[in-house]
């Protein structure tokens, strides 16, 4: 049996930092509100022309370089982002190109914040199938030129940056991804859209430009949704395996909001201890944030081989998802 092994990690945030008290100069907002009500203290900001893509290459070449694998072996990049460079080409196919992974087949995956879980389930599918043996799955998103900065309920929570991990096609040892559960309910699409710009509503329709192509969020009825999803995706991804919420080492969710990643791990039962948090410095980056929490983790030495990780992811669609990983 083939199993999906994660053999790298890596990340690129943009240099310019905006905090909360810089945020207090530009609307009517606290770093107070902002840290009781999100966990969030600063977030990076892209540079003007700076792409998913021009931040996804490089979170992508040192998960390659951490891996020990060159570009010429990728068979497969799969991008994930809500915040694609253009509305076409694929941003995974901009980021082939970058990184010179010129064997690569390259597409992208939309499912907002869950998107990145989406994507990995998608490469481990192509390497269980015996499809491709090395799978470039990347979150990159520029969050910032999609918010209307006179919305505070919006315009505080979003950041920019990547993260990457690469897969790679091994026998079974028991360590690999154990498991990958996906769900979504359109009914709910409302609740969290950039409702121009596609095809319903093209980008010349509207008079106010910050509107028409901002994030528009209910955020207390996604908070609700967010917390019962992420719980019950949680759950799945440990059913049949064997694997006990207390034998998890660490759960790494998508970094929403510390209120919902904290409800959400109580549900479940799991020890606030074991659960990473590095919303404080970048925000809520969407489909980066599991990618780039998890490289953070490594490199501050909290998942080693054998380690029980839990991702969980919940965001726009609706979408949910989850994994568990044995490192
Ligand atoms: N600064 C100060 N006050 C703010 C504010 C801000 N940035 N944003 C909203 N407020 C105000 C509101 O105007 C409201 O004031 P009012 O009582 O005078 O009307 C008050 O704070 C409470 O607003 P509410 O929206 O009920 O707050 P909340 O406790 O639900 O927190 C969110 C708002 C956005 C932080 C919260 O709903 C949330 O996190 N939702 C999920 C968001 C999310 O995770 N999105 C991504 C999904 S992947």
């Amino acid at each position: 049996m083939i199993r999906s092994r994660i053999v790298g990690t890596g990340q690129c945030l943009p240099e310019k930092i905006l905090t909360n008290h810089d945020l207090e100069k530009m609307m009517d907002t606290s770093d107070e509100w902002i840290r009781q009500r999100t966990g969030i203290g600063q977030r990076h900001l892209a540079a003007p022309g700076q792409g998913a893509s021009d931040l996804g290459a490089p979170a992508a070449r040192e998960a390659l370089e951490n891996a020990g694998i060159e570009p010429g072996e990728v068979d497969f990049i799969v991008c994930c982002t809500t915040t694609p460079d253009y509305l076409f080409p694929a941003t995974a196919c901009l980021i082939q190109d970058k990184i010179g992974a010129k064997q690569a087949a390259a597409f992208d995956v939309s499912a907002a914040c869950s998107a990145f879980v989406y994507g990995l389930a998608t490469a481990d599918a192509f390497i269980r199938c015996g499809m491709y043996k090395t799978v470039l799955v990347v979150g990159a998103e520029v969050l910032t030129n999609r918010l209307n900065w006179k919305r505070r309920d919006t315009a505080v929570l979003f950041g920019d940056g990547a993260g990457a991990v690469v897969l790679r096609a091994e026998e079974d040892t028991g360590h690999g991804v154990l498991t990958t559960y996906l769900g979504a309910n359109g009914a709910h699409s409302e609740i969290l859209t950039v409702p121009s710009g596609g095809s319903v509503k093209p980008f010349d329709e509207s008079p106010d430009d910050e509107e028409r192509v901002a994030i528009y969020m209910k955020g207390p009825e996604l908070f609700r949704q967010a917390v019962a999803a992420f719980s019950l995706a949680a759950e799945k991804a440990l059913e049949g395996t064997g694997v006990s919420v207390d034998d998890l080492d660490l759960f790494v969710p998508h970094q929403a909001n510390t209120r919902i990643i904290y409800s959400a791990s109580d549900r479940v039962g799991l020890d606030r201890g074991k659960v990473y948090v590095n919303i404080e410095r970048v925000g809520n980056t969407t489909a980066a944030s599991i990618p780039l929490a998890l490289d953070d983790a490594m490199k501050e030495g909290r998942i080693k081989t054998g380690s029980h990780v839990l991702l969980a992811a919940f965001g726009a669609g609706l979408t949910w998802a989850s994994a568990l990983v044995r490192w």
